[in-house]
């Protein structure tokens, strides 16, 4: 007697799992997010798109060859944000994620039109919470030269709140200070009073921290600004948008595709991969085994 469905699947149940499994390739739904930064600084949003939207798996690229970003022109930062589009395109992924602040400010709106995958940056997610946010309408905003200086964070705040009054202070030190690892350090601490004491001064009661690294400083920034000031942070404010924005287009991965930990994920970098994933490995809630060095302006 030959008894069916136990073990063995007929030819007609392997052509249906092929089936299933071609289906779900092609379905847009379980293709990659691709999320870029200047550098390392981008896994602060990585991480919160990976705490709120797990189902979600992400094509990281890190412009670790040129970074910083946050002292370039327009001109330069447009060019390698169109050039990291091209390369993230070849992943095939169904949305863009710019986690750089600075790129965010310089690039997005010359990137959007030119794309028709959504594109969205962390200026607008953090910009709008920050508006919302205060009570007495004065905002600070602690960012790089480069973003201060567009004053994009200015303008989408007065455009949800126009009687706010929004006060800029580039940090240009807490980049390298965050990189080398000096989080809770005195010279940090120091370094930190004199950029945020300016600010306090001026009597806000909401401070965004418009820089992929800040919200690692976290709780220096709280021990100086005190408790009455609201601390915002563009990376999580940007995975709630992403989320609303999968959900709303119809391209949310419902589940049945779900990354296991890192093997979900890919990483990729301009230069210097150790140290990518050294720095990543004491961001991110898993080990980074892998990161793929790429010439990106091949692309
Ligand atoms: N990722 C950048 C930003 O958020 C900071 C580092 C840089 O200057 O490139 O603005």
């Amino acid at each position: 007697m030959v008894v069916r469905g136990l073990g063995v699947p007929g030819i007609s149940q392997i052509t249906a799992n092929q089936k299933r499994k071609d289906y779900i390739m092609k379905d847009i739904r379980y293709a990659p997010i691709g999320v870029f930064d200047s550098g390392v600084g981008g896994l602060t949003v990585a991480r919160e798109i990976m705490r709120q939207i797990p189902n979600e798996k992400i094509v990281y690229f890190g412009d670790t060859a040129r970074v910083p970003y946050g002292s370039k022109s327009k001109e330069t930062i447009i060019r390698f944000s169109r050039q990291i589009v091209h390369f993230l395109r070849t992943k095939d992924v169904k949305a863009v994620v710019i986690a750089c602040n600075t790129a965010s400010a310089l690039a997005l709106e010359t990137l959007q039109p030119e794309l028709d995958i959504p594109i969205i940056g962390v200026v607008a997610p953090g910009a709008k919470v920050a508006a919302e946010t205060t009570r007495n309408g004065k905002i600070g905003v602690i960012a790089t030269e480069s973003t201060i200086e567009s004053r994009l964070y200015t303008r989408v705040i007065q455009e949800h709140n126009p009687q706010a009054q929004v006060f800029g202070k580039p940090c240009p030190l807490f980049v390298p200070l965050v990189e080398e690892g000096w989080i809770k350090d005195p010279v940090t601490v120091e370094v930190a009073s004199r950029y945020l004491e300016p600010l306090l001064a001026t009597g806000i009661d909401t401070l965004v921290m418009g820089c992929t690294h800040y919200p690692l400083l976290r709780s220096v920034l709280r021990e100086i600004m005190g408790e009455k000031v609201t601390l915002v942070n563009p990376a999580y404010e940007t995975a709630r948008e992403l989320k609303c924005l999968l959900t709303r287009e119809g391209i949310a991965n419902d589940g049945q595709e779900v990354p296991e930990q890192q093997a979900g994920h890919r990483f990729y970098v301009s230069d210097a991969a150790n140290k990518f994933r050294q720095f990543a490995n004491t961001i991110l809630p898993f080990g980074v085994d892998t990161t793929q060095l790429i010439h990106i302006e091949d692309y």
